[in-house]
């Protein structure tokens, strides 16, 4: 409904001015679509011309108006992220106008330059770049595959680590990439096909579709600790087509340590393994809803959420001492192509005491497009695509250092009151969070 609003407010501007490609489309999309829409890059064709623009006119009108592009799942809430990729009324009216006077191209003194982009990577020269040593070969059909592949780096002292961008030459079939730091193994490139990685290993972000690399704000870093490896856990999805992986990464370091430690704060925390997710086929609004107590003052850095493909809304709210209620993160409409991490543009205080609530919906309906099975059958917590998890996450940093072990702490006691009772209602939890324990580990 919101675009025919928009249309209404409108009119009388547009009635008077002719919309052109040069004027007005063009400095549009170069903003708001190139970044994905150019050779090389994830989107399917390019929209860099006015010829590419005219051929699918009537498409780009479309996918504006219902919001499907650009892909931007997270609605405005109480505080602004960065780069968000969203069009203003005014933008989604002006490619409908456009449309509706013929897609003129305008006067060609007026095309904006074409925006431009460094030769691949989207921060810039990496202080250090690193390739897979052998591809890995994805099968062109079959269940989904998750495979630790190594690139060795044994650096002989301590880095830190602020951004990685992977570059993946299967790019159809990456569906997302959890980056780890690894004690080196020399002659080991597939550690292993556990979902779970390699034993020892220290997480550093990740990488899913949809989703741009983003550097860590100033002063903070990852540590990449010295003799170690990069394990980059791939989830691939066959793609009907054999492929070769063979990634190209970048990573951007920070000239010193760290000054604080970031912390991820899940709710419901470890992507819902303790909350009962059980959802019944046909289920059009399964929710599980979990909350946490901040035991110290914190920044809010970060935000994203995680859910498979019958995922349908989350929500993470922050009441804060004084009762005030804050939204964090609300996505009405998930999309498990769409993964992104949403960064707030200034970093987001809650003090001790603040309360973060978070549920997460799934619809198991037939009427869901993106359920992948019909009929619709029961749905169980598992790593696979077809079964289900969920949480959202929030990425923070201790207001002091000092506070950062009460942090860990507290969250650890809010991890183990969930896990629990859950595990001695239903001890089959054991059993598949066992499943994917590292290798070695359980013996
Ligand atoms: C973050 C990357 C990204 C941005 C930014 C982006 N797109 Fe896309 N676009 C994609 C990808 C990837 C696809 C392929 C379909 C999919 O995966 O959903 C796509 C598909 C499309 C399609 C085809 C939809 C269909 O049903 O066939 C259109 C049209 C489109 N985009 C238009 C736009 C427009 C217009 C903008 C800017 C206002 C834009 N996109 C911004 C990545 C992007």
């Amino acid at each position: 409904m919101r675009p025919l609003i928009a249309l209404a407010l409108i009119p009388a501007a547009f009635a008077a001015t002719p919309v052109t490609y040069t004027q007005h489309i063009a400095p549009l999309l170069f903003k708001n679509c190139a970044s994905c829409h150019r050779p090389g890059e994830a989107a399917p064709f390019s929209l860099l011309t006015f010829d590419d623009a005219k051929k699918r006119a009537k498409l780009l009108a479309a996918v504006t108006q219902s919001g499907y592009m650009p892909p931007w799942k997270a609605e405005p809430t109480s505080y602004a992220f960065q780069d968000e990729r969203r069009l203003n009324a005014a933008e989604k009216a002006l490619l409908q106008e456009w449309v509706k006077q013929g897609t003129p191209q305008g006067d060609p003194a007026k095309l904006p330059p074409a925006p431009r982009f460094t030769a691949g990577w989207q921060l810039g020269k990496p202080d250090l770049i690193v390739e897979m040593p052998a591809a890995f070969d994805v099968p062109a059909d079959g269940p989904d595959l998750y495979r630790n592949l190594v690139i060795p780096l044994n650096l002989p002292e301590q880095k830190y680590i602020r951004a990685i961008e992977l570059r993946p030459t299967a790019r159809k079939t990456v569906h997302h990439v959890l980056y780890f730091a690894s004690p080196s193994k020399p002659g080991e490139l597939i550690a292993t096909s556990s979902p779970m990685g390699r034993p020892g290993s220290t997480a550093l972000g990740g990488w899913a579709l949809g989703a741009m690399p983003h550097l860590l704000p100033e002063g903070l870093a990852l540590p990449l600790p010295a003799h170690t490896d990069l394990v980059f856990q791939y989830h691939f999805h066959p793609s009907g087509k054999a492929e070769k992986e063979k990634s190209v990464v970048g990573l951007y370091l920070a000239d010193k340590a760290p000054e604080r430690n970031l912390f991820s704060v899940q709710v419901p925390n470890s992507f819902g393994v303790f909350s009962h997710l059980d959802i019944p086929a046909g289920s059009p609004n399964f929710r599980i809803e979990d909350n946490y107590t901040l035991p110290v003052d914190v920044e809010a850095v970060s935000i994203g959420a995680h859910a498979h493909y019958l995922g349908k809304e989350m929500k993470m709210t922050a009441t804060l001492p004084t009762g005030e209620v804050k939204t964090l993160l609300w996505i009405k409409d998930w999309n498990f192509a769409w993964q992104d991490r949403y960064f707030f543009q200034e970093r987001v205080p809650l003090p001790k005491g603040t309360r973060l609530d978070a549920y997460v919906s799934w619809d198991n309906s037939e009427a869901n497009p993106n359920n992948p099975t019909r009929p619709p059958v029961r749905i169980q917590w598992g790593e696979e695509s077809s079964d289900e998890m969920g949480s959202v996450g929030l990425q923070v940093i201790p207001a002091q250092q000092t506070d950062y072990a009460a942090l860990k702490k507290s969250f650890d006691g809010y991890v183990r009151g969930r896990a629990v009772p859950a595990i001695m209602k239903d001890p089959t939890i054991l059993e598949r969070i066992r499943k994917h324990l590292p290798e070695g580990a359980n013996r």
